[in-house]
């Protein structure tokens, strides 16, 4: 969510050191460590999410329990999301939250052996809700704790379904505040190949949506209306696909869409119509880079994570594209594509196991570039 992040740099990070004490149990960095039960937390923007995540179960299976508390209702009279709402909902929410899921999961609290907690990017306020309890808990249980990179979650979300892919891979990131493709070379070893100019693909679902008149946030809601539209009766712009590279750029697209809209009858048919030409033109759009994406780097296997990576139609479209290149594309279940806490205790219990956790204070990182991640 980098684009309501406050653009002071001095928050770039933030770290306040609670307690002086040495870290608490937990294996040396190289180390695997076997069955480790991970509490994980999620709290960077408007949901709050909470996980049990089991490393001696296999697939699936692994993921003990799962719950989000969406803070849509909260933010909707606002049209977007209002920081400081958002983190006092945290505050309400994440406790009980905690208790649900553990319940959930048949566990008590001595049972958890490590505790991952998003610390970026994401809003300061609200992250720092989700580390604040993380830390406390982990201090209190006398186990390891660890930040994660809200989109390294997103990305190894496909990872805790069945059967998952193994690196290389590529990775689209689709969410409301990032259209990324990254080169996945090894877990913890990212590179950008490419990324939006301008809004994210989620974003650009949002605002049309909110153009067209349907209520925030509208990308799920655009993508339902657009089931209704007839294809082909608008045809907007594929953003620069007619030259070479890998990013992206949707503004104009949605500047495209508005003049569309304004010009047209409005009426119910034309807006399911003009949804339907969006999501082609933003499916297509993808798709197209998707594909060189992967003849870049070498690889048939795409992975897919992000709220966007809920779309229908996208995962279809993804789904097509990659067995003709005789690979496969593979997606998180619908609920693991948006925010959530499964992802955060998957991804903090793959470092957590291999010994890494951070020292003992609270520490979120509003801006963090998944580049400089240590491999794991
Ligand atoms: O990953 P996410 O939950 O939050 C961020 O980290 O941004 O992604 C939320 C974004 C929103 O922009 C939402 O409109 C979009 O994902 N989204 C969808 C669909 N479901 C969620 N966009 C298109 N089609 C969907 N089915
Ligand atoms: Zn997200």
């Amino acid at each position: 969510m980098d684009k309501l992040q406050a653009p002071n740099p001095e928050y770039g990070q933030v770290v306040c050191v609670l307690w002086d004490l040495p870290v608490p149990r937990g294996g040396d960095r190289g180390v695997i460590i076997a069955g480790m039960r991970v509490l994980g937390i999620e709290s960077s923007c408007d949901e709050t999410g909470v996980a049990v995540y089991d490393t001696d179960l296999a697939g699936s299976a692994a993921l003990r329990a799962h719950a989000v508390y969406s803070q849509i209702a909260l933010h909707a009279e606002y049209g977007g999301v209002v920081p400081e709402l958002a983190s006092r909902d945290h505050v309400r929410k994440l406790l009980p939250l905690v208790r649900q899921t553990l319940a959930e999961a048949g566990l008590g609290v001595g049972d958890i052996d490590g505790v991952a907690y998003t610390a970026g990017p994401g809003l300061v306020g609200a992250l720092l809700v989700g580390a604040g309890v993380a830390r406390s808990l982990a201090w209190a249980l006398e186990v390891p704790a660890v930040g994660v990179h809200h989109m390294e979650g997103h990305l190894l979300a496909p990872l805790m379904e069945d059967d998952p892919p193994e690196a290389p891979f590529v990775a689209l990131l689709v969410s409301g505040g990032h259209t990324q493709l990254v080169a996945v070379d090894a877990i913890g070893q990212y590179r950008l190949l490419g990324e939006t100019l301008d809004d994210a693909a989620g974003e650009a679902f949002d605002k049309t949506a909110k153009m067209m008149g349907l209520p925030y946030p509208g990308g799920p809601q655009l993508a339902r209306l657009a089931e209704q539209g007839t294809p082909g009766v608008y045809r907007f712009a594929r953003p620069m696909t007619d030259r070479p590279g890998l990013d992206f750029s949707f503004s104009g697209l949605k500047t495209q869409v508005l003049m569309a809209w304004r010009d047209s009858d409005q009426s119910e048919q034309t807006r399911a119509d003009i949804a339907r030409g969006f999501e082609d033109a933003v499916v297509e759009t993808l798709s197209i880079k998707c594909e060189r994406a992967l003849e870049a780097a070498g690889t048939n296997v795409i992975v897919v994570a992000g709220g966007v990576g809920a779309n229908k139609r996208l995962r279809a479209r993804l789904q097509q594209m990659a067995e003709r290149l005789g690979g496969r594309a593979c997606f998180p279940r619908p609920a693991l594509c948006t925010d959530n806490g499964a992802m955060i205790a998957f991804a903090g219990a793959l470092r957590l196991q291999a010994g890494q956790h951070n020292p003992p204070k609270v520490d979120v990182t509003p801006r963090w570039d998944m580049a400089t991640l240590p491999a794991v």
